[in-house]
């Protein structure tokens, strides 16, 4: 793999009086080949010129990510969906027409003048139109489809704030378009229209009931213990993802049992000297009353969870612990996929199931 790239890196607030002026330079950077992190609706991205595969092989560099993982093109405009896909079927209009821009990114056929390490030499390519005002404009702006993965380093969990990014990728990306906190908080759901049937290859920002609104028969298996990225459609869904440092313990089962069992837990981790982490969703601190672990509140619903799980983790990770405990939600639609999601990867795969009381 090539060398991280080295920049010095200027955050620039995009959502002052001069923001226009920001997008400007940050467009002339993806212009020169530069790296630019902007805020999209989900998770901050860094961006390059998608059609430049030297550019594009400065994101990888820079977030040391496997050449086999595959990085989604931005577009502001249906027109620029043609000249980087090919046959492209009439479900991705429907999907476009009905979802974009929003938290959607389309798999399809790639047109040969797609670089081959933006599809990590796969003959799809996926694509979607950002809801967010600084992602569309630097796009406009920078007259080209722009790639970009979520702005961590690989297998850290995606940055919701400018802060985020910086923490990551100082020094290794030439401009942070500072857009404030993004408000979906998990990355877009992603759909693969090049198969036999349509298929989910990442549950995510955009629920899976209202896409089968249009694509009744859309396909969703769970792809959490695959194992390798050869082995899977989409390689980011691979199980080490979004991995704290600190051990995830995620637990599941009935609140009359399931409470009692965490606490007893980390109680235990406690007395042996560990330090303890609680990731909880607001009305769930109650049941942890005088324990002496600090924890990261997500708001009362699946929406809010979304919005606020990457920062609870990074927040927790931040603080050194050895152990993080968290209860996987209750809600399994909506945005509650894909919360359950992020938590399974970031648990690494394993649950720790507390049986009804019987
Ligand atoms: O919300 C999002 O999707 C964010 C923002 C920045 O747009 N982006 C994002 O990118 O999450 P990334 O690279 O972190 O995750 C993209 C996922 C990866 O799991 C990758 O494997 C998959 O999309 N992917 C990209 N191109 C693909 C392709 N041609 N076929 C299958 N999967 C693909
Ligand atoms: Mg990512």
């Amino acid at each position: 793999m090539m060398q991280p790239y080295r920049t010095s890196t200027r955050v620039l607030d995009a959502l002052s009086d001069q923001s226009d002026d920001a997008i400007q330079q940050a467009a002339a950077v993806i212009q020169r080949g530069g790296l630019v992190a902007f805020p999209t609706e989900t998770v901050y991205g860094l961006g390059a010129d998608g059609l430049s595969e030297a550019a594009v092989a400065r994101i990888f560099a820079a977030k040391e990510r496997p050449a086999n993982d595959p990085v989604i093109l931005h577009v502001a405009s249906l027109g620029a969906v043609a000249r980087i896909a090919q046959n492209v079927p009439s479900a991705a209009y429907t999907l476009a027409g009905a979802f974009w821009p929003g938290p959607l990114t389309l798999v399809l056929r790639r047109q040969p003048q797609v670089p081959a390490n933006v599809s990590a030499g796969r003959d799809t390519v996926a694509v979607r139109m950002p809801d967010h005002p600084i992602a569309l404009a630097l796009i406009r702006a920078a007259g080209t489809p722009i790639a970009a993965p979520s702005a961590n380093r690989f297998s850290r969990p995606s940055p919701t704030s400018a802060q985020h990014v910086l923490s990551d990728l100082d020094g290794r990306v030439d401009i942070v378009l500072d857009g404030g906190p993004t408000q979906v908080g998990v990355e877009s759901t992603i759909v693969d229209l090049t198969g036999q049937r349509p298929a989910v290859l990442r549950p995510g920002g955009l629920p899976l009931e209202k896409l089968r609104e249009h694509l009744p028969d859309l396909a969703f298996t769970p792809q959490h213990f695959a194992e390798s990225a050869e082995s899977v459609p989409a390689p980011g869904t691979l199980l080490k993802h979004y991995s704290p440092d600190a051990e995830l313990l995620l637990f599941r089962g009935p609140a009359d049992v399931v409470y009692p069992a965490m606490c007893a837990r980390a109680a235990q981790l406690l007395a042996a000297g560990h330090a303890v982490g609680l990731l909880l969703k607001d009305d769930e601190l109650a049941h942890f009353e005088g324990l002496p672990a600090p924890a990261a509140l997500l708001g009362h619903d699946a929406v809010s969870m979304a919005r606020s799980l990457f920062a609870g983790i990074r927040q927790l990770d931040g603080l050194g612990l050895d152990a993080i405990l968290a209860r996987m939600p209750d809600e399994a639609d909506g945005l509650g996929l894909a919360v359950s999601d992020r938590l399974l990867r970031a648990a690494e795969g394993r649950i720790i199931e507390v049986p009804a009381r019987r």
